[in-house]
C-alpha cells in the first residue's frame, strides 16, 4: 500500500444504501444527500440505477445538473436498455455489472461462464463508445472461481474498464481472504481496484480494511452502513478507522460527519442504533463513575478519538453508574455549583432513583439539584400558554400551540401522524429559527394502570450545535405530558446555550 495516498471513498448511500428494505427517496431528497455528500468530501457518488424508474432518473439527472465536485456514477446491467437509460441522464461515469459466480450464472443469469464475459466486454465496449468513465464490477465475485474472475477483469480492462470493483455482494468474506483476492486480481489489472463489501457477519468494515491494505485503491461504502440485509461498509467507520488506526488519509472533512449521518437518518428513516461506532448516541457517552473520573481529568482514557473530530460532543450521563466527578461536570454545565456535601447529597440521590431502575434526566437532575441546593425555579426561555388538538378517524391530526419564546408569543400548527407528532412538530416550527432544536428520542411508559394511567415520557432533544438534553414529564394526558417534557428539554438547552455566550462575553 502507497501510505502516501489517498484512498479513494466512493459512497453508494443513494443506490445500494436505498435498496435498504422499506427506504425510498424523493429526488428532492436524493439531492440534499448528495449535496451533503459532496461537503463530506467523497470523490464518488453512486446517485441511482436510472433503468429502476422514471423518479430514479429524474434523481439522478437533477445530481448531475448540479455540477458537484465529486464523480457522479450511475448503475447499469451491461446491457444497452440499461446504459442507455444511464446515458438518458447526462452522466459522465458508469458502474457496470453483472455477475460471475457459478450460483448467479447458473441459478439467475442462465448462462454459461464464456456468455457472461462476452456480455461484460460488449457493454464495455458499448459504453465506453459513448464516452463513459467505467468502474466495473464482477457482481459475486468473492464466490466466483478465482481463475475465471481474473479472465473477466483482464477482458473487462482490455475492452476499456477504466476500473474494477471486487463485490463481496453476501459478504462472506474474511479479511485474508478479501486480501488475497485483491492481490490476485491486482496481479492481471493495470487499473484501479475498489472494493464493496457487504455486512452479513458483521465483517464489512474489517474486510474493506483488508482490502485497502492489500493495495485497493477505492472503498465502496454507505452513510451509517445502511443497504441490501445487513447493510454495506459504513463510511463513517471505514473513514474513520483508516485515519485513526491506520494513518491511511482519505478527503473526507471528518468534521462532517455526525450532521452527514443524521441527514440521512432523517432521510431514510432508518434508525442509528445507539452503540453503533462513530455516530451511535452512546458512542461517547459516558455514565459510570470511573469512566467519568478518568475521561473529565484525561479524555484519552475512555474515548479513542475525540469527539469533535467527527462533529460530535461528548456527554455524561447522571444514573446509578455515576460517580460525584460526573455529577459535577453534569451540575456544572447546567450552572448549579453545590459545595461538596450538597454534591454527596445530589448524587446519593440519583443513585437512588438508578437503583429503582429509574433513568435520570437532565431535568430530573436540576429538580434534585434544586430541592438540595434550594435555589429557585430557573428561568423558563420557552413556555407553553395554550395546546389544542385535533384527531380522529379520517381526521388528519392536527396540533396548534401558543407558546412564550423570550418574552414574544408565537402560534404554530402542523399536522403529523397521531396527536403528539403534531404537537412536536408546531413546538419545532416555532424554535426551528433559533436553535433548530429537533427531538432525537421519544419514550413512553405508563405508570400506572387503566385507560386513566399516569403516562410519563421522556425525551431527548438535540441542537444544531449537538447539545443534547433528556428531560421527563408525567401527566394523564399523553399529548401534554409529551409536549411538557419536549419544552422542558427544549428549556434546558436553550439555558445551557445562554450560559455559554454569557460565559464567552465576560
Ligand atoms: O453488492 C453488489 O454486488 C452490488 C453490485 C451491483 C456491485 O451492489
Ligand atoms: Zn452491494
Amino acid at each position: 500500500m502507497n501510505f502516501y495516498k489517498y484512498v479513494e471513498i466512493f459512497d453508494t448511500t443513494l443506490r445500494d444504501g436505498e435498496q435498504t428494505p422499506g427506504v425510498s427517496l424523493t429526488p428532492q431528497e436524493k439531492l440534499e444527500i448528495a449535496k451533503q455528500l459532496d461537503r463530506l468530501g467523497v470523490d464518488a457518488i453512486e446517485a441511482g440505477f436510472p433503468i429502476a424508474s422514471q423518479g430514479e432518473r429524474d434523481a439522478v439527472k437533477l445530481i448531475v445538473k448540479e455540477g458537484l465536485n465529486a464523480e457522479v456514477y450511475a448503475l447499469a446491467r451491461v446491457n444497452k436498455n440499461d446504459i442507455d437509460a444511464a446515458l438518458s441522464c447526462d452522466i459522465k461515469n458508469i458502474h457496470l455489472f453483472i455477475a460471475t459466480s457459478d450460483i448467479h450464472l447458473t441459478y439467475k443469469l442462465k448462462m454459461s461462464r464464456e456468455q457472461a464475459v462476452e456480455k461484460a466486454v460488449e457493454g464495455v465496449e458499448y459504453a465506453k463508445a459513448h464516452g463513459l468513465n467505467i468502474e466495473f464490477s464482477a457482481e459475486d465475485a468473492t464466490r466466483s472461481d478465482l481463475e475465471y474472475l481474473k479472465k473477466v477483469y483482464k477482458f473487462v480492462v482490455e475492452a476499456g474498464a477504466n476500473r474494477i470493483d471486487i463485490p463481496d455482494t453476501v459478504g462472506v468474506m474474511t479479511p485474508s481472504k478479501i486480501s488475497n483476492i485483491v492481490k490476485e486480481v491486482k496481479c492481471v489489472v493495470n487499473v484501479p481496484v475498489s472494493v464493496h463489501c457487504h455486512n452479513d457477519f458483521g465483517l464489512a468494515v474489517a474486510n474493506t480494511i483488508a482490502a485497502i491494505e492489500a493495495g485497493a485503491e477505492r472503498a465502496h461504502v454507505t452513510v451509517n452502513g445502511i443497504g441490501e440485509r445487513a447493510g454495506n461498509a459504513a463510511l463513517e467507520e471505514v473513514v474513520i478507522s483508516l485515519y485513526s488506526l491506520y494513518g491511511i488519509k482519505t478527503r473526507i472533512n471528518t468534521q462532517l460527519i455526525y450532521s452527514t449521518s443524521k441527514l440521512v437518518s432523517q432521510l431514510t428513516g432508518i434508525m442509528i442504533p445507539p452503540n453503533k461506532a462513530i455516530v451511535g448516541d452512546n458512542a461517547f457517552g459516558h455514565e459510570s463513575g470511573i469512566h467519568t473520573h478518568g475521561v473529565l481529568s484525561m479524555p484519552l482514557t475512555y474515548e479513542p478519538i475525540n469527539p469533535e473530530l467527527v462533529g460530535r460532543k461528548r456527554w455524561i450521563q447522571a444514573g446509578k453508574h455515576a460517580g460525584a466527578h460526573g455529577i459535577l461536570a453534569k451540575l456544572h454545565e447546567m450552572g448549579w455549583q453545590p459545595t461538596e456535601e450538597q454534591l454527596k447529597a445530589i448524587t446519593n440521590r440519583v443513585k437512588e432513583l438508578g437503583d429503582k431502575g429509574k433513568t435520570v434526566t437532565d431535568t430530573d437532575l436540576v429538580a434534585i439539584a434544586r430541592s438540595i441546593i434550594g435555589r429557585g425555579s430557573e428561568e423558563k426561555v420557552i413556555d407553553l400558554l395554550d395546546l389544542a388538538v385535533m384527531t380522529g378517524f379520517k381526521v388528519v391530526p392536527t396540533a396548534s400551540v401558543k407558546l412564550v419564546l423570550e418574552g414574544k408569543e408565537y402560534i404554530a400548527a402542523e399536522t403529523g401522524v397521531g396527536p403528539v407528532d403534531a404537537a412536536v412538530k408546531a413546538i419545532q416550527k416555532v424554535t426551528d429559527n433559533l436553535a433548530n432544536i429537533r427531538l432525537k428520542e421519544y419514550r413512553l411508559e405508563a405508570i400506572t394502570g387503566g385507560s386513566d394511567a399516569l403516562a410519563e415520557v421522556i425525551v431527548k432533544v438535540e441542537d444544531r450545535e449537538g447539545n443534547i438534553m433528556s428531560a421527563r414529564a408525567a401527566g394523564e394526558d399523553i399529548v401534554i405530558a409529551s409536549v411538557e417534557a419536549m419544552i422542558n428539554g427544549i428549556n434546558e438547552i436553550l439555558r445551557r446555550r445562554k450560559r455559554l455566550q454569557t460565559d464567552v462575553s465576560q
